[in-house]
């Protein structure tokens, strides 16, 4: 396996499903935390930072630690920080360098650059750079902008980069990454979904036995894997278990339930929508409703749950993102996520978590192997507390009506355009706004909702989808003569950051 140590950089996460995209398992820690004991290392990449390396709180690590011991590649910060702790130099640039560069030249017999094309395009993104190296650091590429772009040790196995090629924009990124992780640390490339799948179902055999195990269902494609997965190591000893909180999409409970009978599932489905609406009457703070919808859900769960005899475990379909141990620079709460945390502590069951090592794209993989049907493994994100975060103000069943009509027009309208698989996730929001309109001769004075379509690789960052005018008219247009109650259709152009993806 490869170590990813993370001094906190945005693009970690991103050098981790590269590593893994070269079919090979690796594991994101924080910089302090080096798993020292494990045997299976073959090499560590040292992420970037949001940090300069003189800055006080910098984070920093004792290099003798893994020098000499495993390959090491650092990343902008890690390549700084690499050169900075040997004597090298490293000042504030100009300018911040941000954004394309081309190497101008580099060493080509380097074996980091084995297959790089000549001039190739690398993306840049820093406030310092390295001005001078140590005698004993040789620089083996440049752009026409920073001379010491990457860097190797003489006569060692470390290399440093100023530039990111885990990042989309590094045309030959993967390249260089797969000389590393392959060529210099030799990792064999054998992380795939079958080898996943075949070790997993024997380890979940024989870590739950005979014990039974309840699962909470949700719709979305983490879930469902983890359940066929469980379905395969220990067929009816799962018993899953989805809640209808009367804030999911037109038909969904339904349609979802006759999917998962497909795929030969054990699920009770309980409608539990009164339950949610009664308490939610009146609440308009968002992270209030998300508070009465987390807690709501893990009684009902907690309920059904209990009517199985003698349950030992709790099965979720938490994946790795959830799972890296976050630096916390800011520290700040932006949302509570409700399906994320509370319920293995009320339950006071065993924790199986068989996805937890799986980056989303990894998920789906496995799905597809597993020979699950498409349009649930393709599915969009969608929230846990589903329409209640998009409905602005308070939830009343009427609106949760209008909502789900006008976001079923959309959301088939972007099938039926072929366009459902190039946004990342979609839905429409019922702004707490009524404005004058005009039917026939009538005057009106009815709701407006907005439409959200965004792209995305991670829900970390999103851009606003560039949706094609002929369709947004068409949808407008149903909208408004097909959902009684709204009488105008806005499109909501921000990206994340500075807005969110949802709305509340
Ligand atoms: P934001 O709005 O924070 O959303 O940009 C990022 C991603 O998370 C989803 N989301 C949630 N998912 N429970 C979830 O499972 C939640 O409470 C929740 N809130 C937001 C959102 O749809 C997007 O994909």
């Amino acid at each position: 396996k490869i170590v990813i140590l993370d001094f906190g950089s945005q693009t970690t996460q991103l050098i981790g499903r590269r590593v893994r995209e070269l079919d090979t398992y690796c594991e994101i820690v924080p910089y302090n935390k080096f798993p020292k004991e494990d045997t299976t290392i073959k090499g560590v990449i040292l992420s970037g930072s949001p940090f300069s390396v003189y800055d006080e709180n910098a984070f920093k690590i004792d290099l003798s630690e893994i020098r000499g011991k495993y390959p090491i590649l650092g990343i902008c910060y890690g390549a700084q920080f690499m050169s900075y702790s040997n004597g090298g130099k490293v000042e504030p640039a100009g300018t911040r360098e941000y954004g394309r560069a081309h190497l101008a030249s580099f060493c080509k017999d380097n074996e980091l650059f084995k297959g790089v094309r000549d001039n190739s395009q690398v993306w840049m993104s820093h406030g310092d750079t390295i001005t001078a190296i140590p005698d004993n650091f040789k620089v083996i590429a440049s752009t026409d902008k920073v001379e010491i772009a990457a860097y190797q040790v003489e006569g060692e196995s470390i290399w440093g980069v100023q530039f990111h090629p885990e990042v989309f924009h590094t045309e030959d990124g993967t390249q260089i990454l797969k000389n590393f992780v392959v060529d210099v640390c030799g990792c064999k490339q054998d992380w795939s979904p079958a080898s996943f799948i075949e070790s997993t179902v024997v380890e979940l055999k024989k870590q739950l036995g005979d014990d039974k195990v309840v699962l909470a269902l949700s719709g979305g494609v983490d879930s469902s894997v983890a359940a066929v997965l469980l379905n395969r190591a220990i067929g009816k000893n799962l018993t899953c278990i989805f809640v209808d909180h009367g804030m999911l999409r037109k038909n969904e409970f339904k349609n979802v339930l006759i999917d998962y009978d497909c795929l030969g599932l054990n699920v009770i489905g309980v409608d539990a929508s009164k339950k949610f609406f009664a308490e939610l009457a009146g609440v308009t703070d968002p992270e209030h409703k998300r508070k009465i919808i987390g807690k709501g859900f893990i009684d009902v769960f907690d309920e059904e749950a209990h009517k199985i005899k003698d349950v030992k475990w709790l099965a979720q379909g938490t994946i790795y993102p959830d799972c890296i141990e976050s630096l916390s620079i800011t520290g700040t709460v932006i949302k509570s996520h409700h399906n994320v945390g509370g319920l293995p502590e009320k339950m006071h069951l065993k924790l199986c978590e068989p996805l937890r090592l799986l980056f989303k794209d990894e998920v789906r993989r496995v799905g597809r192997q597993l020979g699950m049907p498409e349009h649930l493994i393709g599915r969009h994100p969608f929230p846990g507390p589903g329409l209640a975060v998009r409905i602005l103000g308070d939830i009343t069943p009427e609106k949760v009506s209008i909502l789900q009509d006008a976001d079923d027009v959309f959301i088939q309208g972007l099938r039926d355009w072929g366009l459902y698989d190039q946004v990342w996730q979609a839905g429409v929001i019922l702004l707490p706004v009524q404005s004058v309109g005009v039917m026939g001769d009538e005057r009106t004075y009815e709701r407006a909702v907005a439409l959200r379509a965004v792209t995305s690789t991670d829900a970390m960052t999103a851009d606003w989808a560039h949706l094609p005018y002929d369709f947004m008219g068409k949808i407008s247009n149903d909208i408004i003569n097909k959902v009684k109650g709204v009488n105008r259709v806005t499109y909501d152009i921000s990206s994340k950051p500075p807005a969110t993806i949802e709305w509340e």
